[in-house]
């Protein structure tokens, strides 16, 4: 199906007939992030309009599995508004996504940050593909999807104060990534674990970065989660 000139894209005045209705627990789950994560912007009917396509287009298509699509609110989309709990900076000029596949947590980063520009970044053309439809249908006007390896940002010079890896690359290869590429004050933030119990320190040989892993507490989410906070040293000549 599409959903373009649906009320996914139109929005509506009624929230049940349009499938952005909260519940109690929806809304409490995401005034609890908004205040931890200290968000300038609570976009509640943005994340659920974005999750409706998610369940209408992205899971049919491949991009999200179907079993994940009853639990998308906690699990994806509050869980993608961590990822901004660790940061430093107030508002992030520019947040990159990396392995963003449907955008997650890019999009949601992108709603509740209006003022940054956020660049969402696949190598696989398919989930670009459905991503910039996503930001289409959204009508995100400060996103930017670009189809291609992660490896390029590293010398692309673009310099974000957020840079986030959910679930696309390993400790190693973010860390790096983000001592090449994440501009100064910034830090790459990268999800760790859901189990209950604290992952231990990663170990990364001759990183220019300190690493933290960052517990995300309870009241936030319906499970334990840990981020892993990368923030280079900036002594450190950027190599380009
Ligand atoms: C398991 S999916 C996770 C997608 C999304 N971040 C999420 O949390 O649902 C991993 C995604 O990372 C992308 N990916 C993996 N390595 C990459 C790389 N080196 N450069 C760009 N994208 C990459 C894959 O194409 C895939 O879409």
């Amino acid at each position: 199906m599409t959903n373009e000139g649906s009320d996914v894209s139109r929005g509506t005045s009624d929230p049940v007939a349009s499938g952005t209705h909260l519940t109690g627990a929806e809304r409490r789950g995401l005034d609890a992030v908004g205040r931890w994560a200290r968000l300038p912007h609570l976009p509640a009917e943005g994340l659920a309009r974005y999750r409706r396509w998610l369940a209408e287009e992205a899971a049919p298509a491949g991009g999200i599995g179907p079993k994940e699509v009853p639990r998308l609110w906690t699990r994806h989309l509050v869980d993608a508004l961590t990822f901004a709990g660790p940061r430093d900076v107030d508002e992030p000029r520019r947040i990159v996504d990396v392995g963003t596949g449907v955008g997650l947590p890019g999009i949601p980063l992108a709603m509740a940050f209006p003022r940054s520009e956020v660049v969402l970044v696949d190598r696989a053309r398919r989930r670009a593909d459905l991503v910039r439809r996503a930001v289409r249908i959204l009508a995100l006007d400060n996103v930017v999807v670009v189809e291609g390896d992660a490896g390029a940002l590293a010398t692309a010079g673009i310099r974000p104060h957020l840079m986030t890896f959910r679930g696309s690359l390993g400790v190693p290869a973010a860390a790096r990534l983000a001592v090449q590429a994440v501009g100064d004050g910034g830090a790459g933030v990268l999800g760790l674990s859901r189990r209950p119990e604290s992952p231990s320190l990663p170990v990364v040989d001759g990183l220019d970065a300190d690493l933290e892993v960052v517990r995300v507490p309870e009241d936030v989410l319906d499970s334990p989660a840990w981020l892993l906070r990368i923030r280079p040293r900036r002594d450190v000549p950027r190599r380009s």
